[in-house]
C-alpha cells in the first residue's frame, strides 16, 4: 500500500469516527476546526488521486447538481404497513387477545411513531449499497444520494452480511421554523411535508442544504442473529446507526433490566398504558413530530408465529394520537399573489385558539388540497397547527357551504390575466399585475436581495397603495423628498431611504438579477447565467433563440430552468424593466468585464467579519475581493488565508487569532486594494 493510500484512509476513518460521535453519538471527539482541516486535507488528497479515493468517502456526502433519475428499484423486504388503533381501550384489547394467545409471553416495545418519510437503507460487504422510498412497499425510488447527505447515516459498516434497515427521515420541529423563514423561494406546510419532498430531490446538492434527521427502526438479516426486537435495536446502535432511544420496554419476565437506552422507561406489562398517556403528555415538548405511537412484540419467535396480512405485520400496531385540533368556521376563502406570481388560496377563519395563539387565517395551498377536504366558506372545519407553527385545515367537520369545493379563478382577482398553472400551483404570469408587484418589490429590497431595508414592508405598501412606487424601477426613479413633512416621514426616515436606494446600486450583478422575482431565477441560477454570459445583454441575445439547449448546456442548469430563462429573457416586460433598471444605474454586467481587474488575490481564501465604515453593507468588501479574484468562504479553517476584520467582530477573530491567520482590518484592506499589492 502506497504512503498517500494509507494517508487517505486514515483521514476517511478519522472523519467517519468524528462524523459517528458528532450526529449519531451526539458526543463530539474532535473541534469543528480540526475536522474542517481533516475534511479540506482529504478533498484534497482525493483530487490529486483520485484512484485511491473509497467509492463510499465521506466527502461524497456533499452531493451532486445532477439529476439522478429517480429509478426505481424492487425491495428485498416486504416494507409494510401498521394496524391502527385510536383509543387506548382498543390497544388494550389487541395486548390482552395477544397475552391469551401467547400466555407469559408477551413483551412488549413502544416506539415514538415519527411522523417523517420511511425510507430503506441496504448495506452489503459493510458498505451503504442503496436506500429507496418506501414506494408501494414493492418498488421505491433510489434515494442514494440524498441519503448520504445525512450525516448520521454509517457509509460503511462492520456488519458484513446483507442488511436491509426501516427507518424514518424527519426533520426536528425548530430545525423546520428556521428553514422556512430562511428559504424566501419556499414555503412547506410542515416538517413532514418538506422532510418527504427533500428526500426525492433529483439533485442532492439540493437535498443537502436542508436539515433532514434519520431515525432506524427495524434491521432485517438473512443470518438468526437476535431472538429480539431489543437485540435488533441494539445491533443497529453497535453497528452505528442512529436509533430512537426515547422508548420503553414492558415485560412480565425479568429481561426489563437488560434493556437500558440512554432515555428508556421499563416496567412490568401492565405499566404500558401509563407510558402512552405520559407520552400523549410530552409529545409537544419533544423536538420532532410523531403521529402517535409504535407497539412491537420484542419476541421474534412470536413475530414469526403470527406473521402478516397484506397490508401489516401482526404482531405491531400503532396507537395514533389525537391531532391537536380546533374547530372553527372557514369565512371567506381568498387567493394571495405572492413573489413569482405564485396563487395561493388562503382560509379566513372565524378567530380561535389553539394552543397558544389565536389563529384567523390558513393556507389551503392549492386545488388539490382544497378538493381533498371538499372545502368551500361557511364549511365548519378542524384547525391544527403543524409544526406547531403553521395553522392548516385539517377536515370538514360540517358541510355548511356549497357541497362543491371552492374553485381557483381562473383569472387573476388583481389584473384579470389568466392564471397559468405549474404542477399543482397556478401563477399570474402578468409581471405588472400589481398585486404581484407589490409581492415582489418586497423580495427585492429585503435584507438578502438589494438590502433597502428602510423600505420595509409597510413603507412600501404605503407609496404603493399612493401610487407613487407601483414596479421595481419605481424604487429608483421616485423622489423620496416629495415625501418630507407627510405623517411618518421625517427628515431623517426620508434621507435614510434615499441613501438605501443609492447604496443597493452598487449591488452586483448576481444579486440584482436573483432579486427581479423571475421564477427560477434565483442566485444560484443567475450565477451560472453571469458566469457564462457575463452582461444582461448577452443573457437576452442567447434568450432570443429560442433554443434551451443553449441553456440547459450549462452544467447546473436542468432543462425546466432553461425555458423558464428563455421566457423571461424573451417577454417584452421584463427586457424593459431591465433597460430602465440599466438607466438607473444598476449593475447588469459582471464586475470582471467592466474593470477588467488585475486579479492579484487569485486563489486566496477570506472570511469577512464585523462591521465597517467604509463598506457598508459589508458584502462590498466581499465583492471587492470576489472582484479580485480572491474566494469568500463563511467559516474560518486552517485554510483561510485571511480575516478581513470590521469592528465588534466575535468568535471569528478569536478562531482566526488561534490559528494564526493574518488579520487584516478596513484602513490595510484599502490600501492593498488601491495599490492592487497584497
Ligand atoms: S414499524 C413492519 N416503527 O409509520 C414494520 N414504523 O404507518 C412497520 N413509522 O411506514 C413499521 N416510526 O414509515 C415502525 N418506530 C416506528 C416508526 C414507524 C414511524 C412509520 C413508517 C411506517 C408507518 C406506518
Amino acid at each position: 500500500m502506497t504512503d498517500i493510500q494509507a494517508k487517505i484512509d486514515d483521514l476517511t476513518d478519522r472523519i467517519s469516527q468524528a462524523e459517528k460521535a458528532y450526529y449519531v453519538d451526539s458526543m463530539p471527539i474532535m473541534s469543528d476546526t480540526d475536522f474542517d482541516a481533516i475534511f479540506n486535507q482529504l478533498i484534497e488528497l482525493e483530487m490529486k488521486y483520485p484512484q485511491f479515493k473509497h467509492s463510499l468517502s465521506p466527502t461524497t456526502r456533499i452531493g451532486s447538481d445532477l439529476d439522478s433519475k429517480s429509478i426505481e428499484k424492487e425491495h428485498t423486504i416486504p416494507v409494510l404497513s401498521l394496524d391502527k388503533c385510536y383509543s387506548i381501550e382498543e390497544l388494550n384489547n389487541w395486548v390482552h387477545k395477544n397475552t391469551i394467545q401467547f400466555p407469559g409471553q408477551i413483551d412488549l416495545v413502544i416506539e415514538p411513531k415519527i411522523d417523517g418519510a420511511g425510507v430503506v437503507l441496504y448495506y452489503n460487504n459493510g458498505e451503504l449499497s442503496h436506500a429507496l422510498t418506501r414506494g408501494n412497499g414493492f418498488l421505491g425510488n433510489d434515494i442514494t444520494d440524498n441519503i448520504k447527505t445525512i450525516k448520521s447515516v454509517p457509509l460503511t459498516i462492520d456488519y458484513k452480511g446483507e442488511l436491509a434497515i426501516r427507518g424514518e427521515v424527519y426533520i426536528e420541529k425548530e430545525d423546520f421554523k428556521n428553514f422556512n423563514t430562511n428559504e424566501k423561494d419556499s414555503e412547506y406546510a410542515n416538517p413532514r411535508n418538506l422532510a418527504s419532498g427533500s428526500v426525492r430531490r433529483l439533485k442532492s446538492s439540493e437535498t443537502r442544504g436542508v436539515p433532514l434527521k434519520l431515525f432506524l427502526y427495524e434491521g432485517y438479516i438473512k443470518e438468526e442473529l437476535f431472538k429480539s426486537h431489543i437485540d435488533n435495536l441494539m445491533f443497529l446502535k453497535k453497528n452505528g446507526f442512529r436509533i430512537n432511544s426515547n422508548c420503553g420496554f414492558f415485560s412480565d419476565s425479568n429481561n426489563v433490566q437488560s434493556v437500558n437506552f440512554e432515555n428508556s422507561i421499563t416496567g412490568t406489562l401492565s405499566h404500558y398504558g401509563d407510558f402512552i398517556k405520559h407520552f400523549a403528555e410530552i409529545r409537544n415538548s419533544l423536538p420532532y413530530e410523531i403521529d402517535g405511537l409504535v407497539i412491537k412484540i420484542n419476541n421474534l419467535a412470536i413475530r414469526e408465529e403470527m406473521g402478516f396480512t397484506r397490508h401489516h405485520p401482526r404482531w405491531a400496531i400503532a396507537f395514533k394520537f389525537d391531532p391537536l385540533l380546533a374547530e372553527t368556521v372557514v369565512k371567506d376563502i381568498t387567493v394571495q399573489i405572492g413573489r413569482g406570481g405564485r396563487v395561493t388560496p388562503v382560509a379566513i377563519l372565524e378567530p380561535v385558539l389553539l394552543s397558544g395563539s389565536t389563529i384567523s387565517r390558513a393556507t389551503l395551498h392549492n386545488q388539490d388540497y382544497i378538493n381533498t377536504l371538499g372545502l368551500n366558506c361557511g364549511d365548519r372545519v378542524a384547525i391544527s397547527k403543524r409544526g406547531d407553527v403553521i395553522p392548516a385545515v385539517e377536515k370538514v367537520i360540517e358541510k355548511i357551504g356549497s357541497i362543491d369545493p371552492f374553485k381557483m379563478p381562473e383569472t387573476c382577482p388583481e389584473c384579470h390575466s389568466a392564471l397559468v398553472s405549474d404542477g399543482a400551483h397556478l401563477f399570474c404570469e402578468n409581471i405588472e399585475c400589481p398585486k404581484r408587484m407589490l409581492g415582489t418589490m418586497q423580495f427585492f429590497v429585503s435584507r438578502s436581495q438589494m438590502d433597502i431595508e428602510s423600505l420595509g414592508d409597510k413603507t412600501l405598501e404605503f407609496l404603493f397603495a399612493n401610487g407613487m412606487v407601483r414596479t421595481i424601477p419605481d424604487i429608483y426613479i421616485f423622489d423620496y423628498n416629495t415625501l418630507n413633512g407627510m405623517d411618518g416621514f421625517g427628515d431623517k426616515k426620508v434621507s435614510n431611504i434615499i441613501d438605501a436606494v443609492t447604496n443597493s446600486k452598487k449591488k452586483s450583478f448576481i444579486t440584482v438579477l436573483s432579486s427581479l422575482g423571475l421564477k427560477d431565477i434565483g442566485e444560484k441560477t443567475a450565477e451560472l447565467l453571469i458566469k457564462q454570459y457575463h452582461t444582461i445583454d448577452a443573457i437576452i441575445e442567447a434568450a432570443a433563440k429560442k433554443d434551451s439547449t443553449i441553456f440547459s448546456g450549462i452544467f447546473g442548469i436542468g432543462e425546466g430552468i432553461a425555458l423558464s430563462v428563455i421566457k423571461h429573457f424573451t417577454n417584452k416586460q421584463v427586457i424593459e424593466m431591465i433597460n430602465t433598471l440599466k438607466n438607473c444605474g444598476l449593475q447588469f454586467q459582471s464586475e470582471i468585464v467592466i474593470n477588467n481587474e488585475v486579479q492579484f488575490l487569485a486563489g486566496t481564501k477570506w472570511v469577512v467579519t464585523g462591521s465597517f465604515e467604509h463598506f457598508k453593507p459589508r458584502d462590498i468588501a466581499s465583492d471587492k475581493i470576489k472582484l479580485f479574484g480572491g474566494e469568500i468562504v463563511g467559516a474560518v479553517s486552517t485554510k483561510t488565508n485571511f480575516l478581513l476584520c470590521g469592528s465588534d467582530a466575535g468568535s471569528k477573530l478569536d478562531k482566526a487569532k488561534s490559528l494564526g491567520i493574518r488579520i487584516i482590518e478596513e484602513e490595510e484592506f484599502i490600501s492593498i486594494i488601491s495599490r492592487q499589492m497584497l
